[in-house]
């Protein structure tokens, strides 16, 4: 079964365990309107740590100063799971992700080259000689700047296997410690993926020595049970993210890949040293911080996973909960008892929650999340989890200050015309107001809201919902909106609905207006 080990990279290397490869921070980030600020990078690298992955990938440093930035400040807080950055086949991406890495107790710069017909054909223009020989010459280069490189060979389910074989052989003899073969465009299915992968194992001359990894994406949602025929055929890590984020349909689901492997030792008999105890408080911490909500009955992490709806099941579990129940709820970090706090609740025992999950907050931080956390006591009586998460987003959540609402006044009624005045305030200190009149005083707000923007913005998906049970709960609005042609997440949480949904608008017009101040990612 899984265990906590304090240097899980190490750990890893001395026993024949599944290494877990994180790129929530990098793959997981590319899913659209997910982008996270550095500071909420460092936090979920800092919870990724306490779950104990052994590598988190924590950005392409020359994609942006954004993600070198990342990369270099989470390369200076983790110090037990290895940091890993992405690369291109290009000199100056490979010493970008070797400069970013620099203060990490462990690094890995993991280069990348695609090497399918489609890919080197149409997006790459390069001949199979080229590819070779790009792929050895950068992986030798970044092993001259560092010990540990990571090597994927794109779209590796749709290449030819022949050649396949042949880049995983020179990459090896180049240098690469761990060889990804990764299924880039979610292809594959899990016969052909173990085929694949037994292939490699057998005919790859120098293969021994080498980790075999796997990075599997979901369009198929075939990207878990894919990595688990992976592992059986021998590979020894995989890449995943938590919550499945990731480009499209997202990446292999960590918790789920996790907790199957965990779950069904007794068919895998193989183990990871993931702390599955830490699994629902880093789910909650990167859907708050991304604002891409968890489906409900999601496997492992989801509202509904370990809730009995019929008369019979509730009974079997109430008479003994492996009736129904393959994991225990507590194994993946549930607890039964979801009310923490209330307001007499002291500094002392809000810190402990926050360790709890997963925020490692100096004294300034917890000033500043104490003091909110009194205003919402007073609003409201018990304090949950997710409320603390909410406080925690709102203070570490993307350009807090570019536009910050200052007073929101709405009417509505059935015989009334729904009318809002709205005043922001900028990153200047200068104040603003407007009115405007809508279908709902929500509309209203919104409108109000982007004349004094001025900008242009289409609603495209408003989804709202109580964050914890009972009737005075927050409110948590996450949506999704268009500005230019752009694609924005918002999330916003109030006592009042209207409230969370100006937040969240205007949380998504300040993280427009940060991502376009900002170089553009490639
Ligand atoms: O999906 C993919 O192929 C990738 C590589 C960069 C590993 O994300
Ligand atoms: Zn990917």
């Amino acid at each position: 079964m899984t265990t906590t080990k304090s240097s899980a990279s190490t750990a890893a290397q001395e026993q024949d365990v599944v290494r877990i490869f994180d790129t929530t921070l990098r793959d997981g980030e590319q899913c659209p309107g997910a982008s996270l600020n550095t500071q909420q990078k460092i936090e979920i690298a800092r919870a990724l740590e306490l779950l104990n992955v052994d590598v988190i990938e924590a950005g392409f440093p020359i994609a942006s100063p954004g993600d070198f930035e990342a990369v270099q400040a989470v390369s200076e807080v983790v110090h037990s799971s290895r940091i890993a950055g992405l690369a291109r086949c290009t000199e100056k991406d490979i010493q970008a992700a070797a400069d970013a890495l620099k203060n990490a107790a462990k690094k890995r710069i993991h280069v990348f080259c695609a090497t399918s017909e489609i890919h080197m054909k149409y997006k790459l223009k390069k001949s199979r000689e080229e590819v070779l020989r790009m792929s050895t010459e950068h992986t030798r280069f970044a092993r001259s700047l560092v010990d540990d490189v990571e090597f994927s060979a794109e779209d590796a389910t749709r290449s030819d296997p022949g050649f396949l074989a042949e880049v995983v052989s020179a990459v090896i003899e180049a240098g690469a410690t761990t060889v990804n073969i990764p299924d880039t465009v979610g292809y594959t299915v899990p016969d052909a993926y173990y085929e694949l992968i037994s292939m490699l194992m057998a005919k790859v001359p120098n293969i021994a020595g080498t980790v075999i990894s796997v990075h599997c994406h979901d369009d198929l949602g075939l990207a878990v049970a894919n990595s688990l025929a992976a592992v059986r055929a021998g590979a020894r890590q995989v890449e995943c993210t938590i919550n499945g984020l990731g480009e499209r349909a997202g990446n292999c689901s960590l918790e789920e890949f996790v907790m199957a492997l965990k779950v069904r030792n007794d068919h895998y008999k193989e183990q990871t040293q993931i702390n599955s105890t830490r699994l629902y408080p880093t789910s909650r911490l990167v859907s708050t911080s991304t604002g891409m909500m968890v489906q409900r009955n999601k496997a492992i992490v989801g509202e509904n996973a370990f809730a009995h709806e019929s008369g019979i099941h509730q009974h079997g579990v109430l008479s003994n909960a492996s009736t129904y129940e393959i994991i225990s709820p507590a194994d993946v970090g549930i607890s039964n008892n979801k009310l923490v706090l209330g307001k007499h609740s002291g500094r002392h025992a809000f810190r402990d929650r926050l360790a709890h999950l997963g925020y490692q907050v100096d004294d300034v931080q917890i000033d500043k999340a104490f003091e909110q956390f009194k205003i919402l006591a007073d609003k409201k009586k018990d304090i949950y989890d997710e409320d603390i998460c909410s406080i925690m987003d709102q203070l570490s959540s993307v350009a807090p200050s570019i536009w910050e609402l200052e007073v929101l006044q709405t009417t509505g009624g059935t015989q009334v015309m729904p009318t809002a005045t709205v005043r922001l305030k900028n990153v200047g200190g200068q104040v603003f107001q407007d009115a405007a009149t809508g279908d709902g005083p929500i509309d209203a707000a919104y409108r109000a809201i982007q004349r004094i923007c001025k900008l242009k913005i289409k609603l495209q998906d408003y989804q709202i919902r109580a964050l914890t049970s009972g009737t005075e709960a927050q409110g948590e609005v996450n949506l999704e909106v268009q500005i230019d042609g752009q694609m924005i997440r918002g999330r916003g949480v109030s006592t009042d609905i209207i409230e969370a949904s100006a937040q969240a608008y205007l949380s998504a017009v300040n993280r427009y207006l940060v991502r376009n101040n900002s170089t553009k990612k490639q």
